[in-house]
């Protein structure tokens, strides 16, 4: 059956040149990306992400890595796969949230490190199942941002909305 899934590349990611390689293996997959931007982390919106481990002693420190403040990459880059399996095919290829005890072939088995504070950098995201990636990508992505209709929608027409456009247009 057809699932999406959320995939960040997260700033270690980025900063060690590593996104066309993990491009490259959530290709071996055969999903289809139906969603893609580069994204400046609100600490906002880094705590709703990871509203489930608020409890976790080590909460803070993941709010400031997603938002790239251990890598001088503010930045993260924001994925939307689809297909068959989507979710477990991209978990397998991702390793376990331990890089440590990571499969060595997988992503964070690769490239994910351990640091001296104890914070697992482990270089992408990847929901954990199909709530949690639906709750994820509305997080986001706005459906506009999506090439394919994924999850029920409604018009609404926005008055006085703000916004940038290019200054000679
Ligand atoms: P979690 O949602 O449990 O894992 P996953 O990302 O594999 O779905 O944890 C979120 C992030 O928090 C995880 O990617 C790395 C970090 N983390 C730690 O730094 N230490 C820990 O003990 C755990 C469980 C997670």
């Amino acid at each position: 059956m057809g699932q999406a899934v959320l995939i960040l590349i997260k700033p270690d990611g980025l900063k060690k040149s590593l996104t066309g390689n993990i491009l490259t293996r959530l290709s071996e997959t055969k999903l289809e990306i139906v969603a893609a931007k580069m994204v400046r982390v609100s600490k906002e919106l880094a705590q709703e992400h990871y509203k489930h481990l608020k409890d976790k002693p080590f909460f803070g420190e993941i709010i400031k890595y997603l938002q790239g403040d251990f890598h001088d990459r503010k930045k993260v880059m924001a994925l939307v796969y689809w297909g068959n399996d989507a979710i477990t095919k991209c978990r397998e290829l991702a390793g376990a949230t331990n890089p440590e005890e990571a499969e060595s072939t997988s992503i964070r088995g690769s490239y994910g490190r351990i640091t001296t504070s104890g914070v697992y950098e482990n270089v992408v995201h990847v929901s954990s199942n199909v709530p949690e990636a639906e709750r994820e990508i509305k997080l986001w992505f706005t459906p506009d941002e999506i090439i394919v209709d994924l999850y029920a929608t409604k018009d609404v027409v926005k008055k006085e909305l703000s916004c940038k456009i290019w200054a000679d247009k």
